[in-house]
């Protein structure tokens, strides 16, 4: 049976820290000008119901790196559509490569594409989870303060499907999470039962006070207000989530912090420009992570640990 990465969860913080350890190693040949033919004749699929910059070229450049190979399958596949069904889809896909990303309107089709696939399939972003982002904000924040444990993470706005990555990446590695947005738009009391019975003593905590949630956090997180698929809701979103706007006077309130956002962001609404441009502000480098704990992920789930990869290399 294939092993997927649909939800954070489906990897242990002992595996989160294989693919962090494959991740580094690969990163730093790669700045020393050596890409790791890893993966030769292997094929990867991207198969993307929405849109995507930053997901899907990280993915396809991280397979050209590492010497093998990608397909981008958008909607004239006919995925999820009248044109077949997502089991004869996957189950067809599946024996011409080596792995799928796919980026879903529902976690449900990304469970059904996965309960059908002999290859693995990796959560490019559906409406519940964005795993391989909250993987690449962790891993960048470790670059920057050498650990995690302990530390807190404040992410202001939505309880989406960034933030309940992030909470749960938090939770497995040891970190507080806080989620300061409006009533109405915090984790449902599910989530936190089962965020809690994974990790028993897990610290998530969810208020309306983004000044009093941001006081000591090593990170300030926030995303749009609006997802992708929630359009309609925009107005009424945007009313609701003003006060939570990412600022210069709410970041005063966390001088030590860095700011991090996944991208794509809206100047003047979530964040200002001021901050999300300004130095506390690594959201260029938490970005092009996402093709180095991409590139680990790969390199970890299709077959080989870190211990390969430094044998390889030795060569
Ligand atoms: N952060 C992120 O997933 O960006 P894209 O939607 O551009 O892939
Ligand atoms: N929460 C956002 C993240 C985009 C990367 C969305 O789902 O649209």
């Amino acid at each position: 049976m294939s092993r997927h990465l649909l939800v954070a969860e489906d990897l242990t913080a002992q595996e989160i820290e294989a693919v962090f350890a494959v991740t580094h190693d690969l990163q730093t040949k790669f700045e020393q000008g050596i890409r790791e033919p890893l993966m030769p004749g292997r094929v990867l699929a991207l198969v993307f119901e929405k849109p995507s910059l930053r997901t899907r070229v990280s993915f396809q450049t991280a397979m050209v790196h590492l010497g093998g190979s990608s397909l981008f399958l958008g909607a004239d596949t006919g995925f999820a559509s009248s044109r077949e069904s997502v089991d004869d889809f996957g189950k067809v896909l599946s024996q011409y490569v080596d792995g799928i990303v796919c980026r879903t309107k529902s976690h449900d089709t990304l469970e059904a594409l996965a309960a059908v696939s002999g290859v693995p399939v990796i959560n490019g972003l559906s409406d519940a989870s964005h795993p391989c982002q909250a993987l690449a904000d962790i891993y960048t924040l470790r670059q920057h303060v050498g650990r995690t444990q302990g530390l807190t993470l404040t992410f202001v706005g939505d309880g989406n499907n960034v933030a309940r990555s992030l909470a749960m990446v938090s939770a497995l590695l040891g970190m507080r999470f806080v989620l300061a947005g409006p009533a109405g738009y915090h984790f449902g009391e599910d989530f936190l039962t089962h965020v809690s019975t994974l990790v028993p003593g897990a610290e998530i905590l969810q208020t309306t006070d983004p000044r009093e949630a941001v006081r000591g956090a090593a990170v300030v997180y926030t995303d749009v207000w609006a997802s992708m698929g929630q359009e309609q809701e925009r107005s009424e979103r945007h009313k609701v989530f003003r006060p939570y706007q990412v600022n210069a006077e709410l970041m005063s309130l966390a001088p030590e912090a860095i700011f991090m956002h996944c991208l794509p962001a809206h100047r003047g609404e979530e964040v200002t420009s001021d901050v999300i441009d300004g130095p506390q502000s690594v959201v260029i480098q938490e970005a092009a992570n996402r093709m180095h704990v991409q590139k680990g992920l790969i390199a970890w789930l299709l077959g080989h640990s870190s211990e390969t990869v430094t044998k390889t290399s030795r060569r």
